[in-house]
C-alpha cells in the first residue's frame, strides 16, 4: 500500500476523481445518474478494466490498486465508485476465475475497455441474506439452459450488458444445485421490471430484473455446474474489498469537508477545529479511516497473494462501513445545521454511507463470516 507504484496511481487517480468526478456528484445525486460521458471517461482512463489481465485488454492490475482506485472515485462520487466496483469484482472477477478460455476471450476485452458494463444477479424478492434459498430455474434443455426468474437489488442493472447470474439448475432447497451462469442482457426475455428509488448512491442504478424463458448457451457456465454457491461466495468474498474501499472514500470525503470547516467556521471568538469537542471527534474520524485503510490493504494483499482472505475481507467491510457511517454522521455533527442541507456535501455523504451496511453482505453477516473463521479450528 505504501509502495512508490501504489502512491503513484493513488495520485493519479486522486487527480481524476478531484477534476472530473467530484465536481458531478451534487448533480449525480439529484439527477439520479451518472452521466455517460463520465462513464466514458472512467473507461478511458481504464478504470473498468484496472483487473482484467493484459491478455484480454485489461491493465493486469492486482487487487490492491483496484481498491485504491474505487476508493479515490468513490471519495468524489460514491456511485461512480460503485459502478466501477460492482463491474470490476462482482462481473468480471468470477469471469476471470471461472470462465473457459472462449468465454474470458468473448466477454473480458469488452468489459475491459468499458464498452460492456457488467452486474451480477444474485439476491432475490426473498433470497437476500440467505442467498441459498433462491429460486430462479436453469433447466437443462441439452445445449442450452432456459433461464426463469426475478433478480432484486441488481447494481448496474440498467447500464449492464452482461450479468453474472445465479440459478438452480436443480431444484434443491440448500445451495447445492445452484449454478452460475454468464447471460447477455440484449438476449430475449431479460427485462428490467423497476429501478429503485433510494436513500443514497442515487447515481447508481439499483434494478429487480426478470429472466423470462432465456436461452443460456451451456458454454456460458461458469465452473462446474451445481458450483454456483462457492463462486458465488468467492466472488463476494472479492466484492466486500471493493465496498469496503468504497465505504472508505465516502468516508474520507466527509472527513476532509469536515476537517477544513472546522478551521473556517468561529463560534465563541475561534475556529471550533479549536475546541477540544470537535477535535476528539476529528481525532477519531482520522483513526477509523487509518485502521479501515489498513483492514483493506491486508485483504487486498492476501487476495493477491493467493492466501485464504475471507475473514479479512469481512472485517474491512464492517469496519469500514460501520465507520463511514459514524463518520459520516459526526460530519454532519460537526457542521451543525449546515451539515443538515444540501448546501453542503455531508448529508450526501451520510446518505451514500449507509447502503455499505448492507449490498454485498449485512454487517451482521460479516460478523458471521469472521465468527465462522474464528471458531473453525474448533470444529
Ligand atoms: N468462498 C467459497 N465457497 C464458500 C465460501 C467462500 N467464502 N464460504 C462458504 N463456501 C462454500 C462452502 O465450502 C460450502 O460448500 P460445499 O457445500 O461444497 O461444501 C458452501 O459454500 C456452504 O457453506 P456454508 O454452509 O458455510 O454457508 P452458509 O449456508 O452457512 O452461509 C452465508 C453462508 C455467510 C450466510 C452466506 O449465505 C452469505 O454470505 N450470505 C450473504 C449473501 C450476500 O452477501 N448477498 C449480497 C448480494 S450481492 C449484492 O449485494 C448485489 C449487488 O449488486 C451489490
Amino acid at each position: 500500500m505504501h509502495s512508490p507504484e501504489y502512491k503513484e496511481l493513488r495520485e493519479l487517480v486522486a487527480k481524476f476523481s478531484d477534476a472530473e468526478v467530484a465536481p458531478l456528484a451534487a448533480e449525480i445525486d439529484e439527477k439520479g445518474k451518472i452521466p455517460e460521458s463520465l462513464v466514458q471517461k472512467v473507461a478511458e482512463n481504464g478504470f473498468m478494466g484496472s483487473y482484467i489481465p493484459e491478455e484480454f485488454g485489461g491493465a493486469g492490475m492486482d487487487y490492491t490498486s483496484y481498491a485504491i482506485i474505487v476508493e479515490e472515485l468513490s471519495r468524489g462520487c460514491a456511485s461512480t465508485g460503485v459502478l466501477v466496483s460492482a463491474h470490476t469484482s462482482l462481473a468480471t472477477w468470477p469471469i476471470i476465475q471461472y470462465g473457459s478460455q472462449e468465454t474470458k476471450a468473448k466477454y473480458l476485452p469488452k468489459m475491459a475497455t468499458g464498452e460492456w458494463v457488467g452486474c451480477f444477479c444474485l439476491s432475490e424478492p426473498d433470497a437476500g441474506s440467505d442467498a441459498a434459498s433462491l429460486t430462479t430455474y436453469a433447466e437443462d434443455k441439452g445445449d442450452h439452459y432456459l433461464l426463469n426468474g426475478t433478480k432484486n437489488w441488481i447494481t448496474n442493472g440498467k447500464e449492464a450488458d452482461v450479468a453474472v447470474v445465479f440459478a438452480k439448475t436443480e431444484k434443491t432447497d440448500d445451495h447445492k444445485g445452484m449454478s452460475a451462469l454468464v447471460v447477455e442482457t440484449a438476449w430475449e426475455g431479460f427485462s428490467i421490471q423497476k429501478a429503485e428509488d433510494k436513500l443514497g448512491i442515487k447515481g447508481s442504478s439499483t434494478t429487480q430484473i426478470v429472466f423470462e424463458n432465456v436461452k443460456v448457451p451451456k458454454e456460458n457456465l461458469l465452473g462446474k455446474e451445481k458450483k454456483g454457491f462457492s463462486i458465488g461466495l468467492a466472488t463476494l468474498d472479492g466484492g466486500r474489498i471493493g465496498i469496503a474501499a468504497q465505504a472508505l472514500g465516502i468516508a474520507e470525503a466527509a472527513f476532509r469537508y469536515a476537517k477544513k470547516y472546522s478551521m473556517e467556521r468561529i463560534q465563541f471568538g475561534k475556529p471550533i477545529g479549536d475546541l477540544q469537542a470537535i477535535q476528539f471527534i476529528l481525532a477519531d474520524m482520522s483513526t477509523k479511516i487509518a485502521a479501515s485503510r489498513l483492514l483493506i490493504a491486508e485483504a487486498s494483499r492476501l487476495k493477491d497473494l493467493g492466501e485464504p482472505y475471507s475473514k479479512e475481507a469481512a472485517q474491512a467491510k464492517v469496519f469500514a462501513s460501520e465507520s463511514a457511517m459514524w463518520i459520516t454522521t459526526k460530519a454532519i455533527q460537526v457542521l451543525g445545521g449546515n451539515g443538515y442541507v444540501k448546501e453542503y456535501p455531508v448529508e450526501r455523504h451520510f446518505r451514500d454511507a449507509k447502503i455499505t451496511e448492507i449490498y454485498e453482505g449485512t454487517s451482521e453477516i460479516q460478523r458471521l463470516v469472521i465468527a465462522a473463521n474464528e471458531l473453525k479450528e474448533y470444529r
